[in-house]
């Protein structure tokens, strides 16, 4: 049984004046931090396998127990969906069989975007679902629109879906693509219907929380 969830809870009031600060601060200074052993290895079985698919690209970005990339991969069976998570205990849960067209990677993203940008990767679809809000204002380079890694998410570009409870957290990240690409996000209420993509999507809804979804076609670079 999942407990009631609360809205997120923040001494933020709107957006964090900092947010063009910190994103011109990443396109200054490109992220240096070296790449660890394990995520490379970690990013090579992922591109061997996504190879071996020879089709279109899905990323799952922080996908928890990989619900969502088990339920992208029927909802697009002509792709390849990829599930990345630093979480070794939520990859292991057991949430069913993982389909042929899906593979679920323990990574850091941090590393992960960055190898993937290097290798060429160009994701169709990018899901970014309910990432960590870091809802206190000191915890701003800690969302990813704070975060050095950010340019190398976009410049990664295709379909972008970011979903959150916080519609703060939307509202930032628009800025930030905004700053970074010169592109106009869409925001709006999302309403699952009772379909939900990932357990977290679940939870808030049933709580009767306001879900916020940012989408934006982005250009590849
Ligand atoms: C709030 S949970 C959401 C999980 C899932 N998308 C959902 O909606 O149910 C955020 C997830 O992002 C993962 N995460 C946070 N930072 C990460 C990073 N740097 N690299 C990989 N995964 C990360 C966490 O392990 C966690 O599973």
């Amino acid at each position: 049984m999942q407990h009631a969830s609360r809205a997120v809870i923040s001494n933020q009031t709107g957006p964090h004046e900092d947010v063009g600060r910190r994103v011109a601060r990443a396109l200054e200074h490109p992220l240096r931090k070296p790449l660890a052993d394990h995520n490379r290895r970690a990013f090579e079985q992922a591109d061997q396998w996504l190879q071996s698919q020879a089709a279109p690209l899905i990323l799952d970005a922080g996908c928890g127990v990989g619900l969502s990339t088990r339920r992208l991969a029927q909802r697009f069976p002509e792709h390849a969906v990829i599930g990345v998570d630093r979480s070794a205990d939520r990859l292991g849960r057991d949430h069913g069989a993982v389909p042929d067209n899906a593979c679920l990677v323990r990574a850091d993203l941090v590393d992960f975007w960055r190898l993937a940008l290097d290798a060429g990767w160009a994701p169709q679809r990018h899901f970014l679902l309910y990432p960590n809000p870091y809802p206190k204002a000191a915890h701003l380079k800690m969302r990813w629109h704070g975060h050095p890694v950010l340019p190398a998410l976009l410049a990664l570009g295709g379909h972008l879906d970011l979903r959150s409870n916080w519609s703060i957290y939307v509202q930032e990240f628009a800025q930030a693509v905004a700053q970074v690409t010169g592109q106009s996000a869409d925001i709006a209420c999302h309403d699952p219907h009772d379909d939900y993509l990932t357990p977290f999507e679940a939870k808030y809804a049933r709580s009767g929380q306001t879900l916020w979804r940012l989408t934006v076609a982005l250009e590849s670079r």
